[in-house]
């Protein structure tokens, strides 16, 4: 038996097995291809409310479950931040106008899996500063999972991510991280996308987790909206996001939510 699986870290972080990567390849593809299917219905003067509605009969299609209805009260299969949001944008009556970006972030639970994953998309065209924000805030994701393998640290993507974030001169928000996630949506630990590199726990092989940075035009601030759920930027700068689920591997990182489109994002 190898007794170094199914077992906590000192952290408190979950080490699984082997066999449990298929699960977590499930979930991640089921959530990944969602995002693809719900491209077609970004346009202009479409409400973030319907596009819900498509996400939540697409996780019933699948025979899968929605991991956001019902977790702390949140109402809907999809978390959708338009323009200045950062993140958890609730889905509405609001029409898309021409050249909004919104993040969809959608996560669902397959044989008890969850694969949480978001892209960002445009509403018509694009602004030339928005475009660039949505490259920088992909490429940021894809460098932090470039860092993502045994013998590195947490503080190495955190900090692969900032390097590269502030060398564009947009800011990477502190005040939301990713997080474990595996039979559960949200377990230790925090993954923030800041941080000096060779600090915080070391990455082993079976640790399965969110990267997710959200990156600022302005300052990094952000607040949280009375509704307790939408948080914005504070100085109403425009925001991105871009989420994967991964599995720490022997030799890097498996991409549990890869767009099996091969879509880079959607509207690219
Ligand atoms: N999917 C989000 C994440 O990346 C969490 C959304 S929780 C909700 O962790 F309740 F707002 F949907
Ligand atoms: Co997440
Ligand atoms: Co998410």
């Amino acid at each position: 038996m190898d007794t170094n699986k199914g077992r906590l870290t000192r952290e408190g972080i979950r080490i699984y097995e082997e066999a449990d990567f298929a699960g977590m390849h499930a979930a991640g593809r089921l959530a990944a291809q969602i995002l693809d299917e719900i491209a077609p219905q970004v346009f202009p003067g479409q409400t973030t409310g319907e596009i819900d509605r498509l996400i939540t009969e697409m996780v019933a299609a699948a025979g899968a479950v929605s991991a956001t209805i019902g977790y702390k009260g949140y109402q809907h299969a999809s978390c959708i931040s338009v323009n200045h949001v950062v993140c958890h944008g609730i889905p509405g009556d609001k029409l898309l106008k021409d050249g909004d970006i919104l993040n969809i972030d959608v996560t669902v639970i397959v044989d008890g899996w969850f694969g949480d994953t978001s892209r960002m998309y445009v509403a018509g065209k694009p602004s030339v500063k928005s475009q660039r924000l949505i490259q920088v805030t992909h490429d940021a994701l894809m460098l932090g999972i470039e860092a993502a393998r045994p013998g590195n640290t947490f503080g190495d993507i955190g900090a692969a991510i900032q390097t590269f974030v502030e060398s564009h001169r947009m800011s990477v928000v502190r005040d939301f991280c990713g997080h474990g996630l595996g039979r559960v949506f949200h377990a230790p630990p925090n993954v923030l996308h800041y941080g000096r590199s060779g600090t915080g726990p070391r990455l082993e092989e079976g640790m399965f987790f969110t990267i997710e940075p959200m990156v600022n035009l302005g300052r990094p601030e952000t607040k949280v909206l009375a509704d307790d759920w939408t948080a914005v930027t504070r100085d109403k700068s425009l925001s991105a996001q871009f989420e994967h689920s991964i599995g720490i591997t022997a030799d890097g990182c498996d991409i549990f939510t890869l767009s099996p489109g091969g879509l880079f994002h959607p509207t690219a």
